[in-house]
């Protein structure tokens, strides 16, 4: 994990080009955003084209600052990467702020708050405690895995590039739990209709945008726009259509 993470500050640093500041992207007409659309219900594929609950709140973002948007569509582990390289203007996946990431990109405020919770079977190890001697599925990159690594005694911690990777280990029982967001697990234990059950939460976290280190111009702007869909009833009623409850930090 160390090493991914010097990586990625690295990366950042090393690069040249100057990302699109506000001015920039407001003068072309289109911001372009990056995504994993692997993420349910926060960001996925329909057919095409990426949809989620923070895929809608992005496109109503840009719509409130008068901005087309064209997504890109990258592996989970490639999107903080692609921000140093210039590719887009910023990220919305679901990122936990963390002290590293925060090396290397900046974040926005939270546009939600959450957290990562075990899931097993019926009778399987429902916290922390249980996991001693079990094995585990996390997605790669993510702060399950950082977590899942913190708790004493796991036997071994697989990961997988995809979170629905994880999952569908858990399902075929080569695993004995899956790490992974709380209302993720939420969803997957309604799918799934009591073959799995939800523990506890091993943390929380507040997930944010990102976008390149020192792009302040973007972030200030991206805020005032999430600060105008929390209070104008556009994000209540986004939340509320994919978690019947509001998720923003409270
Ligand atoms: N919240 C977790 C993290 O910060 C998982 C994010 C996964 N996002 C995704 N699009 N697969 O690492």
């Amino acid at each position: 994990m160390k090493n991914v993470v010097l990586t990625l500050a690295a990366l950042t640093l090393l690069t040249t080009a100057q990302a699109r500041t506000w001015a920039e992207i407001k003068q072309s007409g289109t911001i372009k955003i990056a995504t994993e659309g692997a993420f349910p219900p926060f960001n996925v594929m329909k057919g095409k084209e990426p949809s989620g609950f923070e895929v809608e709140l992005a496109n109503a973002l840009a719509k409130q600052l008068g901005l087309k948007v064209q997504w890109v569509i990258q592996p989970f582990d490639n999107l903080l990467i692609g921000l140093g390289q210039d590719r887009y203007d910023f990220v919305i996946a679901s990122h936990g702020i963390t002290p590293e990431r925060q090396k290397a990109v900046d974040f926005t405020n939270p546009h939600y708050c959450t957290g990562g919770a075990v899931v097993t079977k019926p009778g399987g190890p429902m916290n922390a405690a249980a996991l001693k001697g079990k094995t585990v599925a996390v997605q790669v990159g993510t702060t399950y895995l950082e977590n899942v690594r913190k708790v004493p005694g796991v036997k071994d911690v697989k990961t997988f590039p995809k979170d629905t990777d994880a999952q569908a280990a858990l399902m075929a029982g080569r695993v004995d739990a899956w790490v992974g967001d709380k209302f993720t697990g939420l969803d997957l234990v309604k799918a799934q209709k009591g073959k799995v059950v939800q523990g506890s939460l091993l943390f929380n976290e507040k997930i944010g945008m990102a976008v390149k280190k020192g792009n302040a111009s973007l972030v200030k702007e991206l805020n005032a726009a999430l600060a105008k869909a929390m209070s104008d009833g556009t994000y209540a009623k986004l939340s509320g259509k994919y978690f019947g409850t509001d998720v923003r930090c409270k």
